[in-house]
């Protein structure tokens, strides 16, 4: 391939991104996006009333390519309406990502990486900012006047972007160039170990939301300075003061042993986009990623009461995402997709154990989830180096690859209610999984349909209807 000299293309990028963009905006297309399943993490008579029930608000999930939720949301009254977006895309980094997980073999538990995302770019450099300059187009309509943008990024690209979102945005709208500084990664022998990414923050408007954050500053020598009306603090290390969070960020990555780690490569930590939303964002912001991974955002902004929406194109990415949000007891929230062909690269069977009368309102529905089968291991999205080892566990105990399991006790045909759910912990430590599930069941409801969704650890889902 021709070396293209990048800085003679950047003008005409940008005149792509604003003709695509309009292209998109303009178009009579309507996306159909449709409510695909509705999570409530909670067991139903103790589901929170939502945090937002004043204006009806439910978190969403897109599970897409992130121009099309754009689009979808930019013409169903989401101009304007979103205080933060933080996006983590692709760094041109031409490598595949993975998801690890561990499985155990009958003696020991066994390490399999599976592929989760590309960021491979056949077309070039141009192409990956033509791609991200039209999107950054888009994320600027949907950001409402006090909003702020955040795209997170390394040496790889960066630098071009800033080019780029110095035109979109506005030179005078840039707020920060954001140092995440940690000690994780490679060690350079001929350069500098790379030990930062860069996220570029730029805002809407002038009038944008932003919460000064405080940190910590040691005092040089550590000794106290006594400065009239200066509050000083003392800790293991020495003493303090609180001042006005800087744009270097130390804040460790997600490492082997973490606590917070799903096993998704390019996790980011929780403190990263806690700082990011606490900054930006007040208690009623909607917050917005549309490249959300594991879905970090969602699970932060989760935690601090705002309302968010995410999106990934990954199965991967959303059998996590939802899996994190379900084990944080997250409040409803809905899942989108558009409508697709069944997948049929698993298949399980469901058995009915038993049906009996409970108490007075209630009856009880024992299933238990039989032969659960991969149809080829040579379609999973792993390594052929794994699939012998897939093979033996699957003969052993084929359960070992599923992921959870949930129920709609009154499914209707049109969008599956989570209501129950079994699936085992996440991350380092996997939990059994129990095949016999003991359903609780309203006893005047003559016919319905019992929804069983079976997830596997490479996000292939299969729905079974029993019908009562
Ligand atoms: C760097 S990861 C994000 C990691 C995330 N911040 C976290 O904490 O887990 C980038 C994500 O973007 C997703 N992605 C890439 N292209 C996309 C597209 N066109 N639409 C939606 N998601 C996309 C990938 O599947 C991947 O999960």
């Amino acid at each position: 391939m021709n070396k293209v000299s990048i800085i003679n293309e950047l003008q005409e990028i940008i005149s792509y991104g604003k003709r695509e963009r309009d292209k998109i905006l303009n178009s009579s297309e309507n996306i159909n996006f449709s409510l695909y399943e509705k999570v409530t993490a909670f067991e139903e008579d103790k589901v929170r009333k939502s945090e937002h029930s004043t204006d009806n608000w439910q978190n969403k999930i897109f599970y897409a390519d992130n121009i099309k939720v754009m689009e979808f949301l930019l013409k169903n009254g989401y101009k304007g309406k979103i205080d933060l977006i933080y996006i983590d895309p692709p760094f041109f980094s031409e490598t595949n990502y993975n998801r690890r997980i561990i499985l155990n073999d009958g003696e020991k538990d066994i390490f399999i990486k599976h592929f989760a995302y590309e960021d491979r770019w056949r077309k070039g450099i141009k192409n990956y900012l033509e791609e991200l300059t039209v999107k950054l187009y888009l994320m600027r309509d949907l950001l409402s006047s006090k909003g702020s943008i955040y795209v997170h990024l390394d040496w790889h690209i960066v630098h071009y972007i800033k080019v780029l979102m110095d035109e979109i945005f506005g030179r005078e709208n840039f707020v920060n160039e954001i140092i995440w500084s940690y000690k994780s990664g490679g060690v350079g022998k001929r350069h500098f170990s790379k030990k930062h990414d860069t996220i570029l923050f730029y805002s809407k408007t002038k009038n944008y939301i932003f919460n000064v954050q405080k940190e910590k500053s040691y005092n040089r020598e550590l000794k106290p300075y006594r400065f009239k009306g200066v509050k000083e603090f003392k800790d293991d290390i020495g003493w303090y003061t609180y001042v006005n969070t800087k744009d270097v960020w130390n804040i460790d990555m997600i490492g082997r042993t973490s606590k917070e780690r799903v096993g998704y490569d390019t996790q980011k930590p929780r403190k990263l986009l806690e700082r990011i939303i606490l900054s930006s964002t007040d208690e009623n912001s909607i917050v917005a990623d549309f490249f959300a991974g594991s879905g970090t955002t969602g699970v932060v902004a989760e935690k601090l009461k705002r309302k968010w929406i995410m999106s990934d194109l990954g199965a991967t990415s959303i059998a996590v995402m939802k899996e994190r949000l379900i084990e944080e007891r997250a409040n409803r929230f809905n899942l989108y997709r558009i409508p697709h062909e069944e997948d049929d690269s698993i298949d399980f069977k469901i058995k009915i154990k038993k049906r009996c009368p409970c108490d007075f309102f209630n009856e009880c529905l024992e299933i238990e989830i039989e032969d659960y089968e991969i149809k080829d291991i040579s379609k999973l999205p792993v390594d052929r180096k794994y699939w012998l080892k897939i093979k033996d566990i699957l003969e052993k105990d084929s359960f070992e690859f599923v992921e959870y399991v949930a129920v709609d006790t009154d499914y209707k045909g049109d969008f599956f209610s989570f209501k129950q759910e079994h699936y085992r912990t996440y991350g380092n430590k996997r939990g059994s999984f129990n095949k016999n599930i003991l359903l609780k069941l309203e006893k005047n409801l003559k016919k319905r349909n019992i929804a069983v969704q079976l997830i596997d650890v490479f996000g292939n889902e299969k729905i079974k209807i029993i019908n009562l």
